[in-house]
């Protein structure tokens, strides 16, 4: 007995100090030490083979190649270094969700969140905080410590087939919520990402089209976003696009790479490319740290060419070294070394409730005559009309698309395609408008019809009180829809049923704006953009007033292709060859700004966004500081509760004419309740990019600021005088704008 107590010990002090043994020699494992140090530790052990090894990886789909036991299968996967403690990096896609591509990992599933748009139309950090902090958890527990979550590209292209995983049209809105995601992500000890570096507006020929601008103005629109986004959430990695900028590849754009994020900004993580993204090895010395997704690309450009390069003198081994320790010091910091994830369950209806909060907030009421909304339940007959609202609620295609299993209705794209799997049927999450409506307005009369042929559905709404037409438009990565008019008919549809009913009401599912033809036929529009898990829920609490609309346009409405910077997508019907590139030409003033600029009336505003309850402005003081600071009262004057999002903006800076958003809050009254609210608004939203002297600069000046609830509806204005000068901080601020809540 005493001999077993005394072996036990034994091997238990063998093993203390085994464990003392391997700190020692594993310095690096000491959590204490800052990240960058730790990385230069564990980078000075490695070999040349076991640093090459990290710089490249595979998109993880077993069909495409055998793979390790380890790797979950996913959108990518970079194997670890045992002997040395790091870890194997789990990549998947989760830019509104956990993906899992083509069902890879049998039976899994993930919680999808509404689109990006919609998320940014609630114009709230926590709602993106919150977001990514749930798709973090959802990773961890599913084994992945990466996510290439976070598209940050400013939708300058209306028609562009992923403008509904972006953030809208404004550097500050989109930035901001970037950042949010990426924080709570980051929380969980998973490490996130912004994506694509940077001007990839559309999808058509997107591996080819030079987006040409001058740097200034890129600067003050798609870049600020990103550099915002970066301050405020420190994202691991960035990865660079398909596209070229003036000429030169996203991921070998020395200028944009080297220049601006890693040298400006001062950024510490990594540049991972996009799948297939690399143009050649030469990328690596221009400023790209990893090749993702290899098969993609003509050759694994950073495995034996890299090496080779090395030994041969061409590429300094310095230069390897700084990409390895940029990967390293991102896991060290995030926290995935100390924290590797941990296959668990997760609390699935805790997390669609984040995703229904954030649809709540983000579907915006355009328009709502005669207050025919909210529907009382009065006993009335309710028709619901197409847009498979029986079922459930639309999602959009491509790699960003969340599939949770067994709760999704798939519906084939008609004509063939060359694109697989998720870009290739439209998907329905199952969470029934009609159902929903049902349980929520009980004592109403809540049918539905399908809507193929306009005149039958005209008849079905003839014969109810109220009809809602629920319109759809899906829209997929790797396709730009062709134009703005609704798909299918629809527009038909929807004024055969505004002719044969006068409260007809229009909800619209669809990537981005679309034009509304009936609009004038029609008392009450809706848009809930893609709503995510529970839209359907979220979609009757709006209808029926157990939840006040209280969503804003993260991007405007045109009132035709017309409006638009390019009234003709570049490169339609064009090959990469004859399509070279075009020139963006709104420049700096993307979305709003061009409208402003031109002089042009839009459909609907930025910000535009009404609620069941009434709104008033006043006692605007704005004061001079390190940009500018605000402080003005809000008023809820009409009888509900209700959430209401101000907006400032810039109206003029040194006198001349502008309209740049400043500042936003999100702000929840009772009938009667007033709150003063204040933003101070980052001095680079008011002054240039000045590329020649290289730094923001503000002209000496009157400033003036308009406050309101769209960019178009601005209640009061205010001034300041500004001395100007050059911004501090060469095009790199510690804090990020923020708006405060009142
Ligand atoms: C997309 C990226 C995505 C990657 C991996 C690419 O086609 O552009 O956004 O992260 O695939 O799935």
């Amino acid at each position: 007995m005493q001999a077993t107590r005394r072996l036990v010990l034994g091997l238990g002090l063998a093993l203390l100090a085994t464990q003392a043994g391997a700190a020692e020699i594993r310095p690096w494992m000491d959590p204490k030490l800052d990240p960058d140090e730790r990385a230069r530790l564990v980078e000075r052990e490695m070999t040349l083979d076991e640093r090459i090894g990290l710089l490249h990886g595979v998109m993880a789909f077993p069909f495409l190649g055998p793979l390790p036991p380890e790797a979950r299968g996913s959108a990518g996967y970079i194997p670890g270094i045992p002997r040395l403690g790091v870890p194997a990096l789990q990549e998947s896609d989760a830019s509104l969700g956990l993906t899992n591509p083509l069902e890879i990992r049998k039976g899994e599933g993930g919680t999808p969140m509404p689109s990006g748009l919609a998320l940014a139309a609630t114009f709230d950090p926590d709602a993106a905080y919150q977001g990514g902090r749930m798709i973090g958890h959802e990773a961890w527990s599913a084994g992945f410590n990466v996510l290439l979550g976070g598209g940050v590209n400013l939708t300058r292209e209306p028609r562009g087939g992923r403008s509904f995983e972006y953030l809208g049209e404004d550097p500050l809105l989109a930035g901001t919520l970037a950042g949010e995601a990426v924080r709570g992500t980051q929380s969980q000890h998973v490490i996130s990402t912004v994506k694509h570096f940077v001007l990839n507006s559309q999808e058509t020929l997107r591996h080819a089209l030079s987006a040409n601008i001058p740097l200034s103005a890129l600067r003050e629109s798609d870049l600020l976003a990103f550099e915002l986004a970066i301050e405020r959430g420190e994202p691991g990695a960035v990865m660079c696009s398909y596209n070229r900028i003036n000429g030169d590849f996203a991921c070998d754009n020395d200028r944009l790479l080297n220049g601006v994020l890693k040298g400006d900004w001062g950024y510490r993580g990594w540049v991972m490319s996009d799948w297939g993204a690399v143009p050649g090895l030469q990328a690596a010395v221009h400023g790209l740290d990893q090749q993702s997704g290899q098969q993609l690309d003509k050759a694994v450009y950073f495995g034996a060419p890299l090496k080779a390069a090395v030994e041969g003198g061409t590429i300094p081994p310095e230069r390897v070294s700084d990409m390895t320790r940029r990967i390293l010091r991102s896991m060290f910091a995030v926290g995935v070394v100390e924290n590797p994830p941990q296959r668990g369950p997760v609390d699935y209806d805790a997390d669609a409730a984040i995703a229904q909060r954030a649809a709540e907030e983000g579907i915006v009421l355009l328009k709502n005559q005669e207050g025919l909304l909210p529907l009382a339940s009065k006993g009335r007959r309710v028709v619901l009309i197409g847009g498979f609202s029986d079922v459930g609620v639309l999602s959009g295609g491509g790699s960003s698309q969340v599939i949770p299993p067994g709760a999704v209705m798939r519906v084939p794209v008609a004509g063939e395609g060359e694109l697989p799997g998720p870009f290739r049927s439209m998907v329905f999450h199952l969470s029934s408008p009609l159902k929903a409506l049902r349980a929520a307005a009980p004592g109403d009369q809540v049918s539905f019809f399908p809507g193929e042929y306009p005149a039958a559905a005209a008849a079905a709404a003839h014969d109810a009180d109220v009809a809602i037409v629920f319109a759809t438009q899906w829209t997929t990565e790797g396709a730009d829809v062709p134009d703005l008019t609704l798909p299918n008919g629809q527009d038909q549809l929807i004024a055969a049923v505004a002719a044969a009913n006068p409260n007809t009401i229009v909800v619209l599912e669809t990537g981005g704006p679309v034009l509304m033809p009936w609009l004038g036929q029609v008392k009450a529009v809706i848009e809930a953009w893609y709503p995510g898990v529970r839209g359907g829920e979220a979609l009757a609490r709006i209808l029926t007033g157990q939840v006040n609309p209280s969503g804003h346009l993260p991007i405007t409405f045109p009132a035709g292709e017309s409006q638009l910077p390019q009234p003709v997508l570049p490169g339609t019907g064009r090959t990469a060859e004859e399509a070279p590139g075009y020139d963006v030409a709104e420049g700096a003033e993307a979305g709003y700004r061009w409208y402003a600029r031109q002089g042009l009336e839009p459909l609907f505003p930025f910000g535009h966004g009404l609620s069941y309850t009434s709104f008033g402005f006043a006692s605007l003081a704005v004061k001079a500081g390190d940009g500018l600071e605000l402080s003005f009262d809000v008023t809820n004057t009409g009888s509900r509760p209700g959430m209401e999002v101000p907006q400032a903006y810039l109206v003029s800076a040194a006198g001349k004419p502008v309209l740049r958003l400043i500042g936003f809050a999100r702000i929840s009254l009772s009938p009667g309740e007033t709150r003063r609210v204040t933003m101070t608004a980052d001095p680079r939203l008011l002054g240039r990019y000045d590329e020649g002297r290289h730094g923001w600069w503000i002209e000496p000046g009157v400033y003036r600021v308009a406050v309101g609830a769209s960019s178009k509806a601005l209640a009061m204005q205010g001034d300041a005088r500004l001395k100007g000068g050059q911004v501090p901080g060469k095009g790199r601020r510690p804090a990020a704008a923020r708006s405060t809540h009142g």
